[in-house]
């Protein structure tokens, strides 16, 4: 089948990648031609583990090309929208240029029966509105949310855990949109992929719900690991035991610095804005407590550095292990640990910053802070060493060989990843959110 990927940034990447695996015809179209230039040479301008091979291997091929010239997208039976969806700035809402700018570009291109298929995750409303916007090229738009994690967007796209469509209210039509995402995912949906097909609003929420619901999950076991602190109990344990019942289960109840990324801190805030247009903002109300329990974590992370250091950082020497939002990937995108680096910076701390693959895009955001390029530089006669995201490389490291190398063997684990009996056993004073202060 031939198609169009709309964005070409995270999800768009991998999505049009994954689609010429499973042996369809895509090109990727993006305005930004530095992106088109890097993908096209099989060199995707983020880390993700496993897409430079999976676009070699499509490039390779013929089935995958990149290109910024909507023209291309002419004569293709499908035609995904995939563009980015930020906050506004100074608003909780949304922000839809992108989406309206793709459809607006893909118009005059489209021929009757084309399908439009939107990917990005949208205020519930935007699917139907922008079938408003396509009216007269004769396009039918669905929607089909996205429901990839990054760090394994490839396994997440190609063997999702469902795929749902949101379908158009004609009969006729909505048959046969289904019948063509049944085409465009015979290979996942022969797996054993269930589908579930609905109507366009209740596509759009379901997305928005997801993601409401995992970072509700995140806050609860952050709220505990609160209530934890005050009553000298351990967070880790307790979501060990609620983890055991089947009805809740034990992923996603990591507890310590909190989510960030560029999808659930912004989506629950767009959902909040959302319901409130469409007069329901008393259901999600407790969004905000989500929100803010989550923000919380990156202060009491500095509270505990401030703490383990006799109550001041100014001056002090802390090595900050950890940039990106969650382990590999490079993202800093309202990353927790970068916001706590930036915290103590403010605060006077002299902060040495490390991060296997994060350093480029932290830079960027906050140039004034200090980089290094090994772990080893960052601890080198240290007062503390934090670590902020939960990278294999700072879970492995030997806590006895590291206490030679700090003027302190004070850490904060700020991600609940490391062995506490290890490196307390080692010699160091051991710091956790929602830990107990002694073993
Ligand atoms: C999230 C969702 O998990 C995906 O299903 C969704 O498709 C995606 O957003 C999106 O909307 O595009 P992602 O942002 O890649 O995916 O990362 P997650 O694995 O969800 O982690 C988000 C944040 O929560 C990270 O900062 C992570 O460190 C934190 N987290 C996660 C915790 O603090 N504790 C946990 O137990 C799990």
């Amino acid at each position: 089948m031939r198609m169009t990927v709309i964005g070409c940034g995270y999800l768009g990447a991998v999505h049009a990648a994954s689609m010429a695996e499973l042996g369809h015809d895509v090109v990727g179209i993006d305005v930004d031609e530095a992106k088109i230039a890097a993908l096209a040479s099989g060199l995707p301008p983020f880390f993700e583990p496993g897409l430079p091979e999976l676009l070699d291997r499509a490039l390779a091929t013929g089935r995958l090309r990149f290109t910024t010239d909507y023209a291309e997208a002419r004569g293709n039976a499908v035609h995904f929208v995939a563009v980015g969806t930020p906050q506004q700035p100074g608003a909780l809402a949304a922000d839809l240029k992108y989406v309206h700018a793709a459809a607006d570009a893909l118009a005059p291109v489209l021929t009757p029966g084309d399908l439009v298929v939107g990917k990005s995750t949208v205020p519930v409303g935007t699917a139907r509105a922008l079938a408003a916007r396509l009216e007269g090229t004769g396009a039918v738009v669905a929607w089909n949310p996205e429901f990839l994690r990054e760090g394994f967007a490839i396994e997440d796209t190609l063997h999702p855990d469902r795929l749902v469509y949101g379908l158009p209210d004609e009969p006729d039509s909505r048959d046969l949109v289904r019948a063509t995402l049944d085409e465009v995912y015979a290979a996942t949906i022969a797996d054993g992929t269930p589908v579930v097909a609905t109507d366009l609003e209740t596509a759009e929420l379901v997305k928005s719900a997801a993601n409401a619901f995992l970072a509700t999950k995140i806050s609860f076991i952050n709220a505990m690991a609160e209530v934890c602190e005050a009553a000298g109990a351990d967070v880790t344990q307790l979501a060990d035991a609620i983890g055991h019942d089947a009805r809740i289960g034990r992923r996603f109840l990591n507890a310590g610095l909190g989510f960030g990324g560029g999808c659930l801190p912004k989506d629950i805030r767009a959902f909040m804005a959302r319901a409130g247009e469409l007069g329901a903002d008393q259901a999600l109300t407790f969004l905000r407590e989500v929100d803010q329990i989550n923000m919380r974590r990156r202060s009491r992370a500095v509270d505990l550095a401030r703490e383990a250091l006799g109550g001041s950082v100014l001056g002090r020497k802390i090595a900050v292990l950890g940039l990106a939002f969650k382990p590999d990937s490079d993202d800093v995108r309202d990353s927790p640990a970068l916001n706590v680096a930036a915290q103590l910076a403010l605060q006077g701390a002299s902060v040495l910053c490390h991060d296997p693959r994060a350093i480029e895009n932290s830079r960027r955001r906050f140039p004034e802070l200090s980089y290094v390029a090994t772990i080893a530089e960052a601890v080198r006669d240290a007062d503390a060493v934090m670590v902020l995201t939960e990278w294999n490389d700072y879970r492995e490291l030997d806590p006895v060989l590291l206490a030679e190398q700090v003027a302190q063997p004070i850490v904060i684990d700020g991600r609940n990843c490391l062995d506490s009996a290890a490196w307390r056993a080692a010699g160091w004073r051991y710091r956790a959110l929602g830990r107990p202060r002694e073993a």
